[in-house]
């Protein structure tokens, strides 16, 4: 067929994919295609909107590295990462729930014992970290692997510096017997995503900040049981309403408590303030 005009050219892109092998990338790219045609219909998109649009991909395929995921931050930032974890990811209640997993994971993160300081030189106010595992029913799950990280009091992660010797704010710990685990690391504080790129600039000219609210990630993972991965986020964040990721819940707010100065939960005295966060995972059975 030829002589496409803005009425026949979806069902004739349709046409060409009916031969399609694969069933699913079928049914996904009908759908694509045909909410794509009808939003270009929908806002009359111009050639020069349509070359912005190609622009913005560019510049994010151009900056996307092993260090920096600028398509997932757009889908983070369009709520579409947390659109998919929502219609994947749902849970009995009484289960933590499942936030964005973010670009700052490292898959080999250092083991460490219960107790260890894993922020490991990054800066920012000691804090404090105890929680537990539980399946569903109450019982504590032993020896879950509980992947922790977390920026530093300057927003950053350790994978954001160039050249730092070893990990810093990131760890994995293992659930005792008793489900418990415990750590030390810095102080959560707000941050805003990498803005500096197209997703910035694009939230920018949106009139949208880019901050996230304050929070640890954590990865929960034990066999037979789904894996979670999740925030906690604190409580006097003034983002938790407004995280450009859309990944608060209100499940996963926390309060992490201020000791001016005092004994610390490591049997050390002191003299300066210090912060404690007590939480507590419920996972899920498959
Ligand atoms: C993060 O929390 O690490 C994050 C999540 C989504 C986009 C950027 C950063
Ligand atoms: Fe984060």
């Amino acid at each position: 067929m030829i002589n496409f005009d803005e009425n026949t050219i979806t069902q004739a892109v349709l046409e060409r994919h009916a031969d399609c092998p694969d069933p699913r990338l079928r049914t996904i790219m009908t759908s694509l295609i045909k909410h794509l045609h009808a939003f270009a219909r929908d806002v009359q998109l111009t050639e020069e909107e349509w070359a912005t649009g190609i622009a913005v991909l560019t510049e994010a395929g151009r900056i996307t590295d092993d260090k920096r995921q600028e398509f997932i931050l757009l889908s983070d930032t369009l709520g579409l990462s947390m659109l998919v974890i929502a219609m994947n990811h749902a849970k009995p209640q009484g289960c933590t729930e499942s936030t964005v997993l973010g670009p700052f994971y490292v898959p080999d993160s250092p083991a460490c014992e219960n107790g260890a300081d894993i922020a490991n030189g990054a800066s920012g106010v000691p804090c404090f970290v105890r929680g537990s595992v539980r399946s569903l029913d109450g019982s504590p799950v032993p020896n879950a692997e509980i992947h922790v990280w977390q920026a530093d009091d300057h927003g950053f992660y350790d994978v954001q510096y160039a050249n730092l010797p070893a990990p810093q704010g990131r760890g994995v710990i293992r659930s005792r017997s008793d489900g418990s685990f415990n750590f030390r690391s810095v102080l959560a504080e707000d941050y805003p995503v990498p803005d500096d790129g197209p997703v910035g600039a694009l939230m920018k000219a949106l009139g949208r900040h880019s901050w996230r609210p304050a929070h640890l990630h954590f990865i929960v993972k034990a066999p037979g049981f789904d894996t979670l991965v999740t925030h906690v986020f604190r409580k006097d964040s003034d983002y938790l309403e407004t995280d450009a990721v859309f990944g608060v819940r209100s499940s996963l707010i926390a309060d992490w408590v201020l000791h001016r100065e005092g004994r610390a939960p490591d049997g050390q005295h002191f003299t300066s303030p210090f912060y404690t966060l007590d939480y507590d995972f419920v996972i899920n059975p498959v």
